[in-house]
């Protein structure tokens, strides 16, 4: 599967994040200590190296797609996405992080829902994510934009995880 990022929203200006991004990215991640409270240590610029170039076992930089949303000139959110992960058909969110002083007014939910839209019309069957277990933040949100738990598991990111997915082919999927 192919993602077109400049494709994901209709809202913002989304294109591929680069080296050059990595201090605005790094700003964007130090608003948001409470995710890195469940996913230490805390944000550090050699970290956002690395979240560019993160890959699951299995896959490569062709099914990686890192993109920003942008405000005007302003980064407001990151998304990575992996395609047809962990099987064809299937988009794993890696990553999810809204700007702080944008959060709370549903521009996650309208982001994600546009996510949703479009990964649809390329006919990706489901998307999946994890969060760390007890992340009250990162629960309530993804349940709450129609995720539904799969099972608890271990990841790179901490002992105990939520895997959660999201089928886009079934009614009401959106
Ligand atoms: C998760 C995130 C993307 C949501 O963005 P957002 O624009 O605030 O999302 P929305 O406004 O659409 O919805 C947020 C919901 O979470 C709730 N929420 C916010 N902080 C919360 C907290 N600490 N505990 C429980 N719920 C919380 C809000 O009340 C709202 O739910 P409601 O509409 O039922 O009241 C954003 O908070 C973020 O970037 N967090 C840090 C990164 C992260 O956790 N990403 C997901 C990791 S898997």
């Amino acid at each position: 599967m192919k993602i077109d990022i400049e494709q994901l929203s209709l809202t913002y200006q989304a294109r591929k994040l680069k080296e050059d991004d990595i201090q605005s990215i790094y700003q964007l991640y130090q608003g948001n200590p409470l995710y890195f409270q469940y996913c230490p240590p805390s944000a550090s610029k050699a970290m956002v190296s690395e979240d560019m170039h993160a890959l699951p076992e299995g896959k490569t930089e062709k099914d990686k797609y890192f993109a920003g949303f942008y405000d005007q000139q302003k980064l407001i959110a990151v998304m990575d996405l992996i395609a047809d992960y962990p099987d064809m058909g299937t988009v794993f969110i890696g990553f999810f992080m809204l700007a702080e002083d944008r959060q709370g007014n549903g521009a996650g939910s309208a982001l994600v829902n546009e996510l949703c839209t479009y990964l649809k019309n390329i006919g990706a069957v489901r998307i999946q994510l994890a969060w760390v277990k007890g992340n009250p933040q990162a629960e309530h949100f993804w349940l709450k934009n129609g995720f539904m738990k799969v099972k608890e598991t271990a990841s790179n990111a901490a002992d105990c995880v939520i895997l959660a997915e999201k089928k886009l082919n079934g009614d009401g999927a959106l």
